[in-house]
């Protein structure tokens, strides 16, 4: 049984598929994607990142693409504040301009740990792009490079992002209704 329900719609699969393209040609206008290597965080960047890479694809732009799976949440929906490495990226870092792309932006502290752990790994620049941010939760000071939409803090899934690890496939994003135990 999964602890929440599907709620209210905050943004539709249309409103996504827009607010995507303005990303790319905030990207394309201020780097050279065909020399950027994109870095999903998973897992809940992998819907968001496909469409990213197949918009640019459709404008001839051929970016590489890895991943490195990141933790801090468990099955609850307030972060640890531990960044665990729960595998590795396999592509080589050194030199490389790094796009990261996550699903949503919180309290910055998996993002503000993958970009240092990406400096450190050699990477010559790393720029940062998530869907979502919810701007009054930051614990640490925090800026992405791009981001979709800004947030109330609510809790939300669909679009890649779960709650304990189900409902990443709905196409939309909406909020979580959490069922209260009997
Ligand atoms: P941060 O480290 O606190 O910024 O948290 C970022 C991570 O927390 C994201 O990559 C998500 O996995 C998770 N997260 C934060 N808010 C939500 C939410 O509303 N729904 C689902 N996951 C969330
Ligand atoms: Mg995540």
């Amino acid at each position: 049984m999964t602890p929440c329900r599907v709620g209210e719609i905050l943004f539709s699969e249309e409103q996504i598929r827009n607010r995507v393209a303005e990303l790319i040609d905030e990207i394309e206008q201020t780097c050279d994607p065909d020399n950027l290597l994109f870095v999903g965080i998973l897992r809940g960047s992998f819907i968001f990142l496909a469409d990213l890479v197949r918009e640019l694809g459709r404008r001839g732009l051929h970016p590489a693409i890895d991943f490195i799976t990141l933790a801090s949440y468990g099955d609850r929906t307030e972060s640890s504040g531990v960044i665990e490495i729960r595998s590795n990226p396999v592509e080589p870092l050194e030199g490389k301009d790094l796009l990261l792309v996550d699903d949503i932006l919180d309290s910055g502290r998996t993002l503000a740990f993958a970009r240092e752990w990406f400096l450190e790994q050699g990477a010559r620049s790393v720029k940062t792009c998530v869907l979502l941010d919810k701007t009054g939760r930051r614990a640490i000071d925090f800026t992405p490079d791009y981001s979709g939409f800004e947030i109330d803090d609510l809790f939300v899934i669909g679009y890649g992002l779960d709650c304990a690890g189900h409902f990443r496939e709905l196409p939309y994003i909406a909020c979580a209704e959490f069922t209260p135990r009997p």
